[in-house]
């Protein structure tokens, strides 16, 4: 924090943020949002950084959504860590805090969902039904609290993002998206709160993930282009982490998500693993080699 930063505000209530930032939106100044669950490592406070040097003002929320998550999922034991969230905004430069309760964001008689098409359909939207719908909703709502000229989110829940590029056009809603590089451990793991979840044995495991992701490169690299041979090569290497469980291992066209066969444009890499009791994803763009 800069000597001249003003301290972090912390916000509970829709009403108070409205009072806080109505005069902000008045003044012309510019309002940016980064949306999060907390238990904040890196990868969030990367976002945050962007957003504190691109705004005037830069306002994180932290609401474990209970509507994105399965019933047999991890909502009951997602970690919470608010002050340490807090005092990690605080040395970013935030200047808002929002973290409004479950009454204040799904009130008594709450009953309406916003459902995404096509690119909320495969991958994640696959393996947890309704997962969507939850972060679709959650995030509008977060956008029309707030009301930011951009909002930022990591490459590393990738469907997420184009989910939300498709939601806020398809819904007019005025603001720009920021979508930045996933943030990694030294061995390459993409940070996630759920790491914490991960004892130190499985957190050795973790690391396949990743080593899968650089393997698709290194084959398309040394000319293959063959889909199903890059993600068979994949898998033996994810399952080299015995035991680990694959979810998905796909390549698929980064637009729509849907399969491809040949590595000839732009593809993406697309996992989901689970380590132990721990699901983990990650992912990243594989670029075809220049032809000629
Ligand atoms: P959460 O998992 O807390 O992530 C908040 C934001 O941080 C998301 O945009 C996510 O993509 C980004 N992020 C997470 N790990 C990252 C990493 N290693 N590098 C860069 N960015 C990273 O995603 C959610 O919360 C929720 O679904 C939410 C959008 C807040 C809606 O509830």
């Amino acid at each position: 924090m800069t000597p001249q930063s003003p301290p972090l505000q912390r916000i509970n209530t829709v009403l108070e943020l409205r009072r806080v930032l109505d005069p902000v939106r008045l003044a012309g100044r510019t309002i940016g949002l980064v949306p999060t669950m907390g238990a904040l490592h890196e990868g969030h406070l990367s976002l945050v950084r962007a957003c504190r040097a691109e705004c005037d003002v830069a306002v994180v929320s932290i609401y474990v959504n209970p509507s994105q998550f399965g019933p047999n999922e991890d909502l009951a034991r997602y970690p919470r860590s608010l002050e340490a969230d807090l005092a990690a905004l605080a040395d970013c430069g935030t200047d808002l805090a929002f973290v409004p309760t479950s009454e204040e964001v799904y009130p008594p008689g709450y009953s309406t969902w916003v459902e995404v098409g096509p690119v909320a359909r495969p991958l994640e939207g696959e393996c947890r039904p309704g997962h969507f719908r939850g972060v679709a909703t959650i995030v509008l709502k977060l956008l029309n609290m707030v009301g930011p000229q951009i909002a930022y989110f990591g490459q590393k829940d990738f469907q997420q993002a184009l989910v939300i590029r498709r939601l806020v056009e398809d819904l007019n809603v005025p603001v720009e998206i920021r979508v930045l590089p996933t943030v990694r451990e030294a061995d390459g793991l993409a940070m996630s709160s759920r790491n914490r979840y991960l004892s130190p044995e499985e957190r050795g495991r973790a690391a396949v993930l990743f080593k899968s992701l650089r393997l698709a490169k290194d084959l398309i690299a040394r000319g293959e282009t063959n889909a199903a041979a890059i993600a068979t090569k994949m898998r033996e290497v994810i399952l080299s982490a015995n035991p680990a469980r694959i979810d998905y291992a796909a390549l698929v066209d980064p637009e729509t998500l849907e399969p491809l066969q040949e590595v000839r444009r732009p593809t993406l890499a697309a996992l989901a693993v689970v380590i132990g009791r721990t699901r983990l994803i990650d992912n990243c763009l594989l670029e075809p080699l220049a032809a000629g």
